[in-house]
């Protein structure tokens, strides 16, 4: 396949097209944007963020990096290029397939997915794009070598014209539907992945008193979306060294429930074995 970084922006405050001229973007009623020096736009306006320093904190995503850098999550990254493969080949498209990573962290899934694409054999012309509200994490996939377009936006409002993505990856993420839906033309597709029932269960035994097993929500359809297919990864993950252990739990909501017992009684491990556990749920854009 052929890989690109998408184009077709629109501006975030009046949603006019956007065109590149020399180092910004900009838009005809005169906003202009900054490309960073790693390569990302930050679209993000300040009226829409919730805080001073939304999303993953810089210590999020340095250990979120160095994590998912070892590996351990490989198995997902395959699965979810499996089902964007799929998608895309039957899709089958006359123009360009767009892709977005929505609350892309620092770039590692689509990272994996550009790799995946590009080595196969079929002529499809895909573009792809990652958002998310933390430039951190935005900041951290820009110096990743992948051909996409990286900018800090939030999923509540992408800032891309309407009905042109024609796949949304929302990987641990949070599915904003609305936004979603601005963006999708119907019989287009959104992924969510979340954890199922034993992800991480090993570590979770360590750090809670008592593991709730939160049982998989039944699949119901989304807002303007409706459910399509699930699959699901069950794989085991060695974790050679208390700094992956660490980095792992500084990544997932667990690093801000456990109790100081449940952190020191995990930092007494030199290494650690988990099951990965998550469900991939396809869901496709209703008819207006
Ligand atoms: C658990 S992380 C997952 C990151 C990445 N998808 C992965 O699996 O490695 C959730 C991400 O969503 C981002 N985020 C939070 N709110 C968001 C929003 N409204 N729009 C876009 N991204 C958002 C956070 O900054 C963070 O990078
Ligand atoms: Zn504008």
């Amino acid at each position: 396949m052929l890989i690109a970084p998408a184009s077709s922006l629109i501006c975030p405050h009046d949603g006019a097209a956007m065109v590149v001229r020399g180092n910004s973007l900009v838009c005809p009623r005169g906003h202009s944007f900054d490309r960073a020096k790693e390569g990302y736009v930050n679209l993000l306006p300040v009226a829409d963020k919730a805080s001073l320093d939304p999303g993953d904190s810089k210590d999020m995503v340095a250990a979120r990096h160095k994590f998912l850098n070892t590996g351990a999550y490989a198995p997902i990254a395959s699965a979810v290029a499996e089902m964007a493969t799929s998608a895309i080949e039957t899709a089958d498209k006359n123009g360009p397939f767009s892709i977005l990573d929505a609350g892309c962290g620092e770039g590692y899934y689509l990272q994996a997915l550009a790799a995946a694409l590009a080595a196969h054999s079929s002529a499809a012309d895909v573009r792809l794009a990652g958002i998310d509200v933390s430039k951190w994490a935005v900041r951290a996939a820009a110096k990743r070598d992948v051909p996409a377009t990286w900018l800090v936006a939030s999923n509540r409002r992408p800032p891309f014209p309407p009905a042109s993505i024609d796949l949304i990856l929302c990987l641990f993420g949070f599915p904003l539907w609305a936004g979603f839906a601005a963006v999708q033309p119907p019989g287009a597709q959104v992924l969510l992945v979340d954890p199922g029932p034993d992800h991480l269960i090993e570590l979770r035994q360590i750090i809670y008193p008592q593991v709730r097993i939160v049982e998989r929500a039944p699949v119901a359809n989304a807002d303007g979306y409706t459910f399509a297919s699930e699959a699901r990864v069950r794989a085991s993950a060695h974790l050679a060294s208390p700094t992956i252990i660490a980095d792992l739990l500084l990544m997932t909501p667990h690093a801000h429930r456990a109790s100081a017992e449940g952190r020191s009684a995990l930092s007494t491990r030199a290494t650690l074995d988990v099951t990965i556990d998550v469900t991939l749920r396809m869901f496709t854009r209703n008819a207006i």
